[in-house]
């Protein structure tokens, strides 16, 4: 009975930290880019997370603005400016974001 309470408990800790990242990705525009399956203008959140799938660091650095484009260089000037946003999220916010993009695969 403990061990079904502790699961359930993480289970709604992981679906609700994915959902506010999901409304992050909403609120700060990133969606009017990056669509979620399919490579548009930016690509799709799911091809960044296959990207990026065994390094949240590194991509937890690129949106404080200190990496480098891994996934699209040749259009990095487009994201370029996203990053004044997002360096200036708070590392919770961040890390949430972060969980999103990564969950997407
Ligand atoms: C104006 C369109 C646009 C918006 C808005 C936008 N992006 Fe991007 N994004 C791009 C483009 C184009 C690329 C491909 C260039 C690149 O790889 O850096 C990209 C790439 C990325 C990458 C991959 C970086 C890499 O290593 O190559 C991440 C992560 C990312 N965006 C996250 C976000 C987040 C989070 C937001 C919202 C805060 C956002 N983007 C908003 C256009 C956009």
């Amino acid at each position: 009975m403990r061990a079904l309470i502790m699961l359930l408990t993480i289970m709604i800790g992981i679906s609700y930290a994915s959902t506010e990242g999901e409304k992050l990705f909403k609120e700060r525009g990133c969606i009017a880019c990056h669509h979620p399956e399919i490579d548009t203008v930016a690509p799709a959140v799911k091809k960044i997370a296959s990207v990026y799938k065994h390094n949240k660091e590194a991509l937890k650095k690129f949106l404080k603005g200190k990496g480098e484009p891994k996934v699209d260089p040749a259009r990095f000037s487009l994201m370029k400016p996203q990053l004044n946003d997002t360096k200036h999220l708070s590392d919770e916010e961040l890390e949430k974001l972060v969980e999103f993009i990564l969950k997407s695969q």
